[in-house]
This record gives C-alpha cells, sequence and structure tokens, in this order.
C-alpha cells in the first residue's frame, strides 16, 4: 500500500509572510485526509517559520537539496543536520533546475553522494529523474536509456534497506513550468518502467513499495486524471504549489479507483 504524496516545491518564491500564508492554507486543506500525505519544500530561508505554522498537522517539511558534505567549508551548502535543525526530515535532490546547464548546472556525479548523505542523516530523500524534449523526440528506446541512467546513478550503492526510504518524481524536463503536461498515458508509461526498472535492481516488493511521484505542470485540471493512474503516487507541484487555491484543490485530489 503505498500512501499518495503531494509535495509542494516552492522553489525560489515566498518572503517569510507569504511562507506563513501559504503554509496555514496547506494545513487547511489537508485536514481530515489520512489517506494522503502532504510535503512542503520552502526556500531555506523559510524553513523554520513553516515548522512553527505545521506543528502538529502532519504536513511534512523538505529541503530543496542538501549538500552531501556534513558540515565545513562549503559556501553556499546547507548540511543535512540544518535542515533536521530547522524541522525538515525530506528533501529533494537532482532536481532538473540544479541539474541544467545554464541554469544552476551541478553535475549528475553529485546527486548520489547528497542522497546517501540524507539518508545517513535520516532524511527521506526524493530523487528527480526525466528526460529533456530532446531526448523524448528521439524516440522511447533514448528517454528509456537515459532515465535508466539517472536512475542507475542516484540509486549507487544503495542497499535495499535505504532504497526503501527513497520517493522517486519523475518529471519530464519539457514539462516543469511550461505549462505542458505529460499526458496521464505518457506518464504511466514511464512510471511502469521506473517501477520495473526498481524491481530489476532490487526485487519485486521494493518496487511496489516506492513512491513514484509525477512532476511538471500539475494543476487543478490534470491532477485527478494523473492520481487515477496505478503507477502515480502523488505529485511534485511547482508553480499551482504557490497558488492557495490551486494547491488546495491539488491537496484533495480525488482518485478514479
Ligand atoms: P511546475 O514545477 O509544477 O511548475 O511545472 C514542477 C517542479 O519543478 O517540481
Amino acid at each position: 500500500m503505498r500512501i499518495p504524496l503531494i509535495a509542494g516545491n516552492w522553489k525560489m518564491n515566498c518572503t517569510l509572510a507569504e511562507a506563513r500564508e501559504l503554509a496555514a492554507a496547506a494545513v487547511a486543506a489537508a485536514k481530515g485526509f489520512t489517506d494522503r500525505q502532504v510535503l512542503l519544500a520552502p526556500p531555506f530561508t523559510a524553513l523554520t517559520e513553516v515548522a512553527k505554522v505545521l506543528d502538529g498537522s502532519g504536513i511534512l517539511l523538505a529541503g530543496q537539496t542538501v549538500s552531501w558534505a556534513e558540515q565545513g567549508a562549503f559556501t553556499g551548502e546547507i548540511a543535512p543536520f540544518m535542515l533536521k535543525d530547522a524541522g525538515a526530515t525530506a528533501v529533494i535532490i537532482g532536481h532538473s533546475e540544479r541539474r541544467q546547464d545554464g541554469v544552476i548546472g551541478e553535475p549528475d556525479n553529485r546527486v548520489n553522494p547528497r542522497l546517501r548523505a540524507a539518508l545517513q542523516a535520516g532524511l527521506m530523500p526524493i530523487l528527480c529523474v526525466g528526460e529533456s524534449l530532446a531526448t523524448r523526440e528521439k524516440g522511447w528506446d533514448e528517454t528509456e536509456g537515459w532515465l535508466k541512467k539517472q536512475m542507475d546513478e542516484g540509486f549507487a550503492q544503495l542497499s535495499l534497506d535505504e532504497a526503501r526510504r527513497l520517493v522517486v518524481a519523475y518529471e519530464p524536463v519539457w514539462a516543469i513550468g511550461t505549462g505542458k503536461t505529460a499526458t496521464k498515458e505518457q506518464a504511466q508509461e514511464v512510471h511502469a518502467y521506473l517501477r520495473a526498472l526498481l524491481a530489476a535492481m532490487y526485487d519485486k516488493s521494493l518496487a511496489s513499495g516506492v513512491r513514484i511521484v509525477y512532476g511538471g505542470s500539475v494543476k487543478p485540471s490534470n491532477i485527478d486524471e494523473l492520481m487515477s493512474q496505478p503507477d502515480i503516487d502523488g505529485a511534485l507541484v511547482g508553480g499551482a504549489a504557490l497558488d492557495r487555491k490551486q494547491f488546495t484543490r491539488i491537496i484533495q485530489f480525488q482518485a478514479a479507483n
């Protein structure tokens, strides 16, 4: 049984006042729902304030990235213990905006060390994978190959028990912030492929337990159909998570099965 996860990634947005307001709206929206988990990933500066608003609500708090190092001379990075100290229990790792050349340009080989540092500290990592438009246009074989490479890199050296603690986010780069959502069929196809990969990398029981969430222009108008797909276990929401009404509707999704 995989509990659906609705995660809001606020990216580089929000004053403290805005963050408090958005967090309070998420608390109100999630109230009474015991069949789903909600998670917020505010910018680092707002973590402690948001933690106060979320206190007792059951909503999870996450960082948007974390350092591979324990602490020390790494200007601009944030250590796992700092995230925990601020109240976070989860962290997004390998988001395409961090990986993309010309945006932040973080090398792919940084993803796994960050992930292992997060696990070591007891944080729940959300590993993002996804293909670019150029890769998708080259066809399914290329897309599969790309996703397999990112999954192999992400899960490198992880034991079965560690791998169990991850959430995978499939975020096709061409659908992020573009208004172009993958169709429910396109998303389901990739999610099923990722689950099959996990079964091959570990075993069937692990593959059926790991949550695979979809991200890329998730909106009130497509959340229900996405959540009705058998292998879509939640959503990682960017733009629509910054709008109280939209995120409330997304939290309150109704799946058809
Ligand atoms: P979007 O972003 O919902 O604005 O497309 C999703 C994400 O980057 O996590």
